[in-house]
């Protein structure tokens, strides 16, 4: 199902497949995260398709789990035959309770704990990949504790611009992520001889939200080049991993290729200099659109003459952090037509902060009480969200056909307190 039939409107009023967006808040109240079963589903299968209309069928595509976290969503990957992509011990925790397999998962990020890596030594991860030599001998010593091998691709950095927002750009020179190009020939050298590592790939991901095909073919040519050199030295590289990063359409002009075509395009130009073992690990290409946030209108608030009207609303900053963090634009919609003139309104929440907003100079014709849905809120959306103002964070439901599968209960004030305690 694609995102465009799982989210759609009927007779005027938003629908998540077969249930209307009215009769979801009215059940589990606002704000609410609701992800279509159809469109997640559908994210994974044009992945496929990209796959199985490429020359190279020897392709692993791993969810990036920060992206979308909620075990429901993971539930739904692992059966679809998904490996995962993790960068902390948590996530690892989330993926075994979702019913995928540590040997499916890659242990990535810049700053793993000594805790982390035994606890992912031992469930059996598939593959670390390490981001500095500190890092290597910190993962080779809690190995040898543990009597085992750990298998490692190094992160290198190919100094390629991504052309996406810069805290969303990862692979330049100056970011903390990765090896040098220039260090990592050596860098191998060394986790070829330390005795409890195995080197298994060579990995990079260059950012996220990136709607261009460019950078990514430049980088899968550094590591291929990287990977020539290394089986020179005598170090065989058994996969090369591509990261996440593909971008989606958020309504502001810059869409991506379609998936498949993407897909197809990155893994024929690989192949074109021979066959390789490729894993991906992407996270918004698979859950952004297929989420959205319901929220209700508390107040119109008009501005003064030339001034700004403000539409607030139950959601806030704590729920939806990307417009307040990296300025993002999310569409914005009223569930249910009306008659009626549309006003232009900021979108904000109640928190108390002038950068709490989620959308600006929007055209909305609404009423306090009705429902509106922020769109594409299916990646780095919810598990972004804080307590920040004593908020208790959103619930979330995955709609299947007219089913709603609650994943997540709706936090309360006194689960927030419970954590805490007052001087003796
Ligand atoms: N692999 C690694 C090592 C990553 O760091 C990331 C994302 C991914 C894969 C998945 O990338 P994707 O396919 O989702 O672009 N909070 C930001 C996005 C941060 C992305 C961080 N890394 C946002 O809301 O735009």
């Amino acid at each position: 199902m694609t995102q465009q039939e799982a989210i759609h409107r009927r007779n005027g009023a938003l629908h998540i497949e077969g249930v209307s967006a009215a009769s979801l808040a009215e059940t589990h109240s606002t704000p609410l995260y609701v992800y279509s079963l159809g469109a997640l589903t559908g994210a994974w299968d044009a992945w496929m398709a990209g796959v199985a209309a490429s020359a190279n069928p020897n392709v692993k595509v791993h969810v990036a789990v920060k992206a979308n976290s909620n075990l429901g969503v993971l539930s739904l990957f692992a059966r679809l035959g998904a490996g995962f992509d993790i960068v902390s011990g948590g996530e690892l925790r989330r993926v075994l309770a979702a019913g995928g397999k540590a040997s499916d998962v890659v242990f990535s990020g810049v700053g793993k704990t000594d805790a982390e890596m035994s606890e992912a030594l031992q469930a059996g991860v598939k593959c670390f990949n390490v981001e500095s030599i500190p890092e290597l001998s910190r993962l080779n010593q809690a190995a040898s504790e543990l009597g085992l091998k750990a298998p490692v691709a190094l992160r290198i950095n190919p100094d390629v611009d991504a052309h996406t927002h810069a805290y969303n750009t990862t692979g330049k020179k100056g970011n903390k992520f990765g090896i040098d190009y220039g260090d990592a020939r050596a860098a191998y050298a060394v986790a070829a001889k330390m005795g409890n590592l195995q080197v298994c790939g060579v990995d990079c991901h260059i950012g996220s939200g990136i709607t261009d095909t460019a950078p990514f073919i430049a980088a899968a040519d550094r590591v291929l080049d990287l990977v020539d050199i290394l089986e020179a030295d005598g170090i065989p590289i058994a996969h090369i991993d591509l990261g996440g990063g593909l971008g989606i359409d958020y309504g502001e002009g810059d869409a991506p290729p379609p998936t498949p075509e993407f897909v197809k395009t990155i893994l024929n130009h690989v192949h074109r200099r021979g066959p390789r073992n490729v894993w991906f690990e992407p996270g918004r290409s698979l859950t952004a659109a297929a989420g959205v946030l319901l929220t209700k209108v508390e107040y119109l608030k008009p501005g003064p003459v030339g001034g700004k009207n403000f539409c607030i609303v139950d959601a806030a900053m704590n729920d939806l952090a990307r417009p307040a963090v990296y300025g993002a634009f999310h569409r914005i919609e009223a569930a249910q037509d009306r008659a009626g003139e549309a006003e232009v309104y900021d979108v904000v929440g109640p928190v108390c902060e002038s950068g709490d907003w989620l959308g600006r100079a929007r055209e909305l014709n609404v009423q306090v009480g009705d429902l509106l849905a922020v769109r594409d809120t299916g990646a780095y959306s919810f598990v972004m969200s804080s307590n920040y103002n004593t908020r208790p964070r959103a619930m979330e439901v995955i709609v299947d056909g007219d089913t709603v599968h609650v994943v997540r209960k709706r936090e309360t004030v006194q689960q927030l307190l419970a954590m805490e305690s007052v001087l003796p």
